[in-house]
């Protein structure tokens, strides 16, 4: 939620800082705005509307020469979206943008006021660059330390002083902060993605901390002043991995990458003989060993990757696996002991209720495992163990391409657990290894269903319900098809268990109702087709997927996928791959905006 950027050197802040905005945007589109350093002090450019509009204010303004600045790019939480409530906010002598929530605004507020000090926006950011202002006596540093001891919630800061032209003073308490310096100066960001142009290694800002940014140098201090050295990462992907490369979309480049996605994130953890090796992650074999019960839990997309997985460890393990909802989890007082596993699962590394379900089950005392595609992010650096997808960037706010990197995780983790456990013989997980393997050319395959889902799609495009069935890991599966056409597509979808429709559900099907019926498992093939005539004979239309060329009577559908043939347990990669495309080329049908749908944004920072 809210993208943040601040450059200090010897660039041309404003090439800087809307570059970096630029590429911020999926995580919060509503606003944005700079503020920079000029001959004369500080000045600040913020509108409503996405970057591109920022850039036609900005270009036009006259007399823009400067080195140091700092850019947002917002999500709103507090306040609606104007030009006002826009970031960076000033108040005396400080100007700062902030990504996160201040929880504690209201009190703040009213104490401020009994000092003669009111706000004119009606956003919590507003408030902090009081209290900070408030704080200030010409040293940085003590303010917001100071301010640390008020703020409660989640933040991180960029913050300008007037009168200390050319430095940026960031902190950091929950939401992320990423940063490096290069030849041409010091850079901070949200995310990755703003510094690759300038550098791939980086260090992430640790917490409640407070970085200091000249353009020769980025300090880092802890809270009782200390200088520290936070640990350098290193990215293995380039500036390419985050441009659209020639794709009208990113969520379409992002669906095209999966067959690379999923040889990065499964061929390195595969030993001799096709036997899962998860030691280069430092995973001990034992992990599972006293574990008597699974919990993952996860937000969205992530979370529908959870279901996929408890049907594999349910299967190939015998131990109990629960899903949870992070959000629904954190508030539940679940069970959980020194002999659960918990294995949280996020594509940013950084959603604060999955963060918090994390560190809930820390106090539990359980194990936990994470699944992770961001490098050095919360999540994974507070996990015990961690997992890392390597689908390299994800910038559409649909998930796609970490969805399924995540499923092959949690395949690889399941067969590894049931060697572990005796569970399957060698012979048997090599078997399911190669399995695994094959869904590498078999996605590839999917691909060119791409012409198939855009032609399709048109027929989905005008319609208000959509539903999606399925059974086993086809209903979990479902799950996940209709969250994708619903964000991007804004067109109502339910997924059902095929055999509940007839428990209510089946009274919303009419004539022309779209279903996509995923009939991919053959153990429930039969039952699945009987269903499928159930709402055929109710009028729908229905959209086939299966696991191969199945022969199936025609009259039962209206258009078939019949995917390239994999073992039952591998289909939901293949056909998450058809679900995706039946969603993006709806959207696009529909003339949305794919990559950044109304209300959402990609990396959930707030509650
Ligand atoms: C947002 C995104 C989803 C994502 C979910 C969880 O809602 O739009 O695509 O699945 O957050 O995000 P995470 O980064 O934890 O996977």
């Amino acid at each position: 939620m809210c993208g943040i950027i601040g450059f200090t050197g010897e660039l041309d802040a404003k090439n800087v800082l809307l570059e970096g905005l630029e590429s911020l945007e999926y995580r919060g589109y509503d606003s944005a705005g700079i503020a920079y350093f000029n001959d004369d002090g500080i000045h600040t450019i913020k509108t409503t509307g996405k970057v591109s509009s920022l850039r036609e204010k900005v270009e036009a303004a006259p007399k823009f020469h400067s080195t140091c600045g700092i850019g947002h790019t917002r999500w709103a939480t507090h306040g609606g979206v104007s030009d006002t409530n826009s970031h960076p906010h000033t108040f005396g002598k400080v100007t700062l943008i902030h990504n996160g929530i201040i929880e504690n605004y209201h009190d703040l507020e009213t104490k401020l006021a009994a000092e003669g000090k009111y706000p004119v926006s009606q956003t919590d950011t507003e408030i902090a660059a009081m209290l900070i202002d408030h704080l200030y006596q010409g040293n940085p540093m003590k303010a917001l330390k100071e301010a640390i001891k008020y703020l409660e919630g989640a933040y991180a800061f960029c913050v300008l002083f007037a009168d200390k032209p050319g430095v940026i003073y960031c902190l950091r308490n929950g939401s992320p902060l990423v940063a490096c310096h290069c030849e041409k100066g010091s850079i901070i960001a949200s995310d990755m993605v703003a510094l690759i142009k300038y550098s791939k290694e980086y260090f992430v800002l640790p917490e409640q901390h407070i970085a200091v940014l000249t353009k020769d140098q980025i300090t880092v201090y802890d809270i009782n002043d200390k200088v520290v050295s936070p640990k350098m990462l290193y990215v293995n992907w380039d500036l390419s991995a985050a441009m659209k490369g020639g794709y009208p979309h990113f969520m379409l480049k992002e669906i095209h990458e999966q067959p690379e996605a999923l040889r990065s994130t499964i061929i390195p953890r595969v030993r001799k003989g096709n036997l899962p090796d998860l030691s280069g992650d430092g995973l001990p074999h034992t992990i599972i060993d006293s574990i008597n019960r699974i919990i993952i839990t996860a937000c969205g997309t992530a979370m529908h990757a959870g279901l996929i997985g408890k049907v594999m460890f349910e299967r190939l393990l015998r131990i109990p696996v629960t899903v949870e909802i992070a959000s629904e989890f954190r508030y539940q007082n679940p069970i959980m002991d020194n002999n659960t596993l918990v294995i949280t699962i996020s594509q940013s590394g950084e959603t604060a209720d999955t963060l918090a379900a994390l560190r809930l089950a820390k106090t539990s005392h359980a194990k936990t495992l994470s699944i992770v595609n961001v490098k050095g992010s919360s999540i994974a650096r507070e996990s015990d163990y961690v997992l890392y997808t390597h689908a390299g960037p994800e910038i559409a706010v649909a998930s796609t391409k970490a969805y399924t990197a995540q499923l092959s995780c949690l395949y690889l983790l399941a067969f590894s657990f049931a060697l572990e456990k005796g569970k399957v013989t060698e012979e048997e997980c090599s078997k399911e290894m190669e399995g695994l393997l094959q869904i590498i050319p078999a996605i590839e395959k999917a691909l060119t269903f791409d012409v198939l889902a855009k032609d399709i799609s048109k027929n989905l495009k005008d319609c208000e319900d959509l539903f999606f069935i399925g059974r086993g890991l086809d209903y979990a599966l479902s799950c996940e098809g209709s969250i994708k056409l619903k964000e991007i597509s804004y067109i109502h979808s339910e997924a059902y268990a095929a055999g509940e429709l007839k428990h209510g559900t089946l009274s919303l099907v009419t004539e022309g109702t779209p279903v996509i019926a995923l009939a991919t498992q053959s153990n429930v093939y039969s039952k699945m087709i009987s269903n499928i005539r159930e709402v055929r004979a109710r009028g729908a239309m229905v959209i086939l997927i299966t696991n191969g060329n199945v022969t199936v009577d025609s009259s039962i559908y209206d258009y078939h996928f019949a995917l390239p043939h994999l073992s039952d347990d591998f289909a939901p990669f293949t056909a998450a791959v058809v679900l995706q495309l039946l969603a993006y080329y709806t959207s696009v049908h529909r003339g949305l905006d794919v990559d950044q749908p109304r209300n959402l944004a990609k990396s959930v920072t707030v509650e």
